[in-house]
C-alpha cells in the first residue's frame, strides 16, 4: 500500500476541494492518503511517504509564496521521493502553465523527483465572479478528471510539463505580486457599518496579518492578497486597497445545475479546457 501526504494551500476552498477529489480517489485505488494544511509556520512531517503531493492556487501565474516557502522546508531526502503538484486557477490560460517552475526546481534541490503538475479550472475567488453553475460544471470537471490523474501518479506516470516562453515572462514579471501584496495589504479597510464583527477576518487569515485593537480592525504588512478574508466576509464589509475593484465576495454554489455558456473573457481557453482533458490517457 502507498502512503501519499497532501500538502494543500487553500484560501478560499478551491483547492481543497480538489485536494479531497485527490484523497477520495486514491484511497479507492487502496493509497493510504492525508491531507495537511500548509500554514505560515508549518513544518513538514518527518514521516517518510511513497509520494508527496503539493496542492495550491495560482497567484499571479505563480507557486504562491506560503507554498514555496513551505516546500523548501521539506526534509533533504536521497531517496528521489516523487513530488507531484495539482494546482487550481480561475482562468486556463497557458501563462499558468509555469506556475510550477519554483517548485520543481526547489523540490529537486532537496532531492526530490518532481514528476508532475495537474491543472485544474475552479471559480475565480478574483478578477470576476464566475455563475454558480459555471462553478459547478468546474468542480464537476475536476471530479471526472481526478480520479484518471490519481491513477497515473499512483503509477509513477510522468506528465508532460511545457512552459511556454510567455508564460515564464509573465510568471517572472508577476514575482513583483509579493512586494506588491505587502504593500497593497496595507491599503485593507473594514465599513465599519457594515461589519458585524465575526472577526471571521481576524481568526483565518493565514498570516495572522489582521488584528482587531481597541474597537479597531489594522491591517499590517504581511498580506499574501489570498483573498480569504474579503471572499468570506459574510456581509462584504472588507475593501482590498488597489485590488477592490477586481475583488470577488461570497461562496459559490456548487450544487447548482451546470451552466453550460462560455464566459466572454478567455472564451476560447475555456472552451478548450471543457472539452479536452490535456492529461488523458488518449493524449498519449
Ligand atoms: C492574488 C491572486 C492571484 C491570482 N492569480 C491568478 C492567476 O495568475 N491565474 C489564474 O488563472 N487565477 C488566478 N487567481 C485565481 C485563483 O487561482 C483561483 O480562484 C483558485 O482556484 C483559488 O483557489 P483557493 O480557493 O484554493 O484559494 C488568483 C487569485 C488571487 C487571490
Amino acid at each position: 500500500m502507498q502512503n501519499i501526504i497532501i500538502y494543500y494551500f487553500s484560501a478560499t476552498g478551491n483547492t481543497l476541494k480538489v485536494a479531497k477529489l485527490y484523497r477520495e480517489a486514491m484511497t479507492r485505488e487502496g493509497a493510504n492518503v492525508k491531507l495537511s494544511e500548509i500554514k505560515a509556520d508549518s513544518v513538514p512531517e518527518a514521516t517518510e511517504y511513497d509520494k508527496i503531493g503539493i496542492a495550491y492556487p495560482v497567484h499571479g501565474f505563480r507557486t504562491p509564496e506560503i507554498v514555496t516557502a513551505f516546500a523548501k522546508r521539506l526534509k533533504k531526502t536521497g531517496k528521489k521521493t516523487e513530488v507531484f503538484s495539482v494546482k487550481t486557477s480561475g482562468e486556463p490560460l497557458k501563462l499558468n502553465d509555469a506556475s510550477y517552475t519554483e517548485l520543481k526546481k526547489i523540490t529537486e534541490k532537496l532531492g526530490y523527483d518532481f514528476i508532475g503538475e495537474y491543472h485544474y479550472v475552479m471559480p475565480y475567488n478574483m478578477v470576476f465572479r464566475h455563475s454558480d453553475g459555471m462553478a459547478a460544471r468546474m468542480l464537476n470537471t475536476a471530479k471526472e478528471r481526478v480520479p484518471v490523474h490519481a491513477k497515473a501518479i499512483l503509477a509513477g506516470k510522468r506528465t508532460p510539463l511545457s512552459s511556454p516562453v510567455s508564460a515564464k515572462l509573465m510568471s517572472a514579471i508577476c514575482l513583483i505580486e509579493r512586494p506588491g501584496m505587502k504593500f497593497n495589504g496595507r491599503l485593507y479597510r473594514v465599513n465599519a457599518s457594515k461589519c458585524v464583527k465575526c472577526m471571521a477576518c481576524v481568526n483565518n487569515c493565514p498570516v495572522g496579518n489582521i488584528v482587531f485593537e481597541n474597537g479597531k480592525f489594522r491591517f499590517g504588512g504581511k498580506c499574501i492578497g489570498c483573498a480569504r478574508c474579503a471572499f468570506n466576509c459574510p456581509v462584504d464589509a472588507i475593501t482590498t486597497g488597489l485590488l477592490n475593484p477586481i475583488k470577488v465576495n461570497g461562496r459559490y454554489d456548487f450544487n447548482s445545475p451546470e451552466d453550460l455558456s462560455l464566459p466572454r473573457y478567455c472564451r476560447k481557453s475555456y472552451r478548450k479546457y471543457f472539452d479536452e482533458d490535456k492529461y488523458s490517457p488518449d493524449k498519449e
